[in-house]
């Protein structure tokens, strides 16, 4: 495996693999590295020749009062489970070379970059759209690998590539989970014991309303209702949004008559958590 931090030479290996003919699988990422990483280079691995992974915290996607800088970092584990799981290259740039003075272009995906998450981390999806842009124009990937765990993220990509013409393939690849339900993400290790427990019920209210719609229930206010009760029982446990929305345009539904995306993001003490399902009547 090879880790590549400088943006010209990832370009001229990109130009070489180019030339052998060999398909390119991207898995962009931000470290700290667990299982629902590794399943987005397990899907890359079987379907591309070359996978390449990029690791790195992009400052333009953090608030000023978000965890840029405590975001955990690891980059040797990174690389050791990175090597174990078959990533071919580790591209790991730095901030200044992404962002030297007098950079001034960002990507803004309209509208879907407002709502559910973008309402409370105002800028949060053009550093995203921004970064993400950059990176397929360095690496040139002919696949690139999303987790369903970040819903929204993974649509206004899609947006994106639409938009702006990207020869581009995105494939999103379903939410992997700790034994108990929790998804994974690198935010977890914040959570203290009592914490952690009570964060169990993020996926529990999801249940919740998939046990509702299964039972007839159409009402999206009503759901969101018995969704946030059972949230509320959790002191710990602050509530930024519950929402179901169309997996689209993230336009708020509130009967629900076909597929729609039932997405919530809460406050664990200081820690922002995200999940959501997508639910078919
Ligand atoms: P990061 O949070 O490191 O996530 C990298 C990729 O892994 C994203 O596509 C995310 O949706 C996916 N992922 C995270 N947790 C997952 C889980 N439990 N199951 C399945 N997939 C999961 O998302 C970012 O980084 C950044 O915003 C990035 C796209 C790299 C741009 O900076």
């Amino acid at each position: 495996m090879k880790l590549i931090d400088g943006i010209s030479r990832m370009a001229t290996l990109v130009k070489m693999l180019k030339k052998e003919g060999k398909s390119i699988g991207f898995v962009p990422t931000m470290g700290y590295l667990h299982e629902g990483h590794m399943s987005l280079v397990k899907a890359a691995k079987k379907h591309t020749d070359v996978v390449i992974m990029s690791i790195f915290v992009n400052p333009i996607q953090f608030g000023p009062k978000e965890d840029f800088k405590k975001y955990p970092r690891d980059i040797k584990r990174d690389e050791a489970l990175a090597a174990e799981t078959g990533v071919d290259i580790i591209f790991c740039p730095t901030a200044e070379e992404m962002y030297p003075e007098g950079f001034t272009t960002y990507v803004n995906v309209e509208g879907l970059s407002s709502v559910l998450c973008g309402a409370s981390r105002i800028g949060h999806f053009m550093g995203v759209a921004t970064v993400v842009a950059k990176l397929f124009n360095i690496i040139k990937p002919d696949v690139a690998y999303f987790g369903q765990k970040d819903a929204q993220q993974v649509i206004a990509i899609k947006q994106m590539v639409c938009d702006l013409n990207m020869d581009i393939e995105i494939k999103t690849i379903p939410t992997v989970r700790e034994s108990d339900g929790l998804a994974m993400s690198s935010r977890n290790i914040y959570l203290s014991e009592p914490q952690r427990r009570q964060a169990l019920v993020l996926k529990q209210s999801l249940d919740r309303a998939i046990n509702l719609v299964s039972a007839g229930e159409r009402s999206s206010e009503n759901i969101i209702k018995e969704m946030r009760s059972l949230i509320l029982r959790m002191p710990m446990v602050e509530i930024d949004y519950v929402s179901i929305v169309d997996t689209k345009n993230l336009k708020d539904i509130s009967d629900i008559s076909d597929e729609v995306l039932i997405a919530l993001a809460v406050f664990v003490g200081k820690t922002r958590l995200i999940d959501n399902i997508i639910v078919k009547v």
